[in-house]
């Protein structure tokens, strides 16, 4: 016969086998190890301050649970499937270790409660190292802008030449994403960290428990209200899954120009060989497949927000085991979003950028027609009759085959009389970029105010 369950007094016989394989979490969640047995030893303590458990039988549990997780840590403990999951596997190791005291740990408390805490304060764990990953690969974005401040590009709209940008202008842009990528995930860990200890299964507990000291020791901001809700919401953790979601959507983004961009119609990339792959058939190639990869993983953590969001909208109050199948999602997304800021990090510090490339593609797409128009208003034209005339010269130079800055004066003169040889000055791509300092705008003076303050925020997260 398999072995005794924890709960396994109102049973006569074992569980089938194939049901222990189908319930069985503990081959992903022993990953909530650490938080586990935190939440044990804050558990144990309180019972003690309470009086509910002597201090001598929670210095014993303490210690027991420190032992346990020495023996995770160096590879020795034996997980135990027949366990179900990460709660039964410590308890019961632990009262192996320290005897019957290890059957007072769980007074109190369920393992509703227990999970939910667990998850909890791992989901906010991760959120918290998420945001260090995210605000490095900020501070990468930061540097290459700083970096190329003088490469000018030509900015898109509907990926069509629109205006020219400074490079600068193009990466911080990325670095705003991630900023509030941090923001959010901030927002997200604070109400992560609120605790469901003494919940228990759903009702509340008639132990007179001490939930707001348990919070406090595990660092977290304050309690449950209602233990229903405590027991059996899982919405922190797919708030989590958005965040990750949006920062992979973020640099899923970024990928894509990298794509792009390392195309020889481009060219405006050189991707470095370590970032990069080559073709089993075709020599000359090198794939961009990190930057694919990311854009494909992309979808799969949108995937795991969806199956948890799935999970939870026809759940009756309050635990159902349906609850189990919030941690591998996670998990997959924990991965995913922490290997793909990483990575992004390291090809982004060794992307090249090719100047030329980028200042050639300046000269296709009349970038600079908007200066015309605006030329043509400040000169009197009212703007509808300016967008037409300089649409007439885009038009004249399209059939000549020419930008618009090799046009000679006279034919501009003659689309229009108010048009002067100065406008030369004006159709300059540097002088677009330079003359655009309003606030968040492409300018000197505007990249100037953004690098002061994206770096002074780095600068306060980092406590650098
Ligand atoms: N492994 C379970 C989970 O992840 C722990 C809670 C089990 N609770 C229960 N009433 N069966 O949800």
């Amino acid at each position: 016969m398999a072995e005794k369950k924890l709960w396994g007094g109102r049973f006569h016989e074992g569980t089938a086998a194939s049901v222990e394989a189908y319930t069985e979490s503990v081959s992903y969640d022993s990953a909530l190890y650490r938080q586990d047995i935190a939440g044990s030893q804050a558990h144990a303590r309180m019972l003690a301050r309470q009086g509910v458990l002597t201090p001598a039988e929670a210095d014993q549990l303490t210690a027991g649970l420190d032992a346990v997780r020495a023996e995770i840590e160096s590879g020795v403990f034996q997980w135990k499937r027949e366990l179900e999951d990460v709660h039964m596997n410590i308890e019961s190791r632990l009262t192996e270790l320290v005897g019957d005291v290890g059957k007072k740990l769980h007074t109190g408390r369920s393992r509703n409660d227990q999970v939910a805490l667990d998850f909890r304060l791992f989901v906010a764990d991760r959120a918290a190292a998420w945001r260090n990953l995210a605000i490095r690969t900020a501070a990468v974005f930061v540097d290459k802008a700083e970096e190329h401040r003088e490469i000018i590009l030509p900015g898109c709209t509907h990926l069509q030449p629109a205006q020219p940008v400074s490079l600068a202008q193009h990466l911080l842009a990325y670095a705003w994403m991630l900023k509030r990528d941090v923001d959010r995930l901030k927002d997200c860990e604070r109400r992560a960290r609120i605790s469901p200890l003494g919940a228990a299964a759903l009702a509340g507990t008639t132990y007179p428990l001490d939930p707001a000291s348990v919070a406090a020791e595990l660092g977290m901001n304050g309690v449950f209200d209602n233990s229903m809700d405590a027991v059996s919401d899982r919405d922190f953790a797919l708030e989590a899954l958005f965040c990750s979601s949006v920062i992979m959507m973020h640099l899923s983004r970024f990928c894509e120009e990298i794509i792009l961009w390392a195309n020889p119609a481009y060219g405006f990339v050189r991707l470095p060989d370590a970032y990069a792959t080559g073709s089993s058939i075709m020599p000359q190639k090198k794939n961009p497949d990190v930057a694919e990869l990311m854009r494909g993983k992309t979808g799969r953590v949108y995937g795991d927000l969806v199956t948890l969001l799935t999970i939870m909208k026809g759940l009756p109050l309050a635990y159902n085991r349906d609850l189990q199948e919030d941690k591998e999602p996670f998990l997959d997304a924990d991965r995913t979003v922490s290997l793909s800021l990483e990575l992004m990090a390291g090809m982004l510090a060794a992307l090249r950028f090719d100047a030329d490339r980028m200042a050639r593609a300046l000269s296709a797409g009349f970038l600079n027609a908007t200066e015309l128009a605006d030329y043509l208003v400040s000169r009197g034209i009212p703007f509808r009759e300016a967008h037409h005339i300089t649409g007439r010269a885009v038009a004249l130079a399209e059939e000549r085959n020419l930008p618009l800055e090799a046009l000679p004066p006279e034919d501009l003169h003659a689309l229009c009389e108010r048009i002067e040889p100065d406008v030369f000055d004006v159709l300059d791509y540097r002088a677009a970029v330079a003359r655009r300092n309003a606030p968040g705008g492409t300018g000197p003076i505007s990249l100037d105010r953004q690098f002061k303050n994206i770096r002074a925020w780095i600068a306060e997260e980092t406590g650098a």
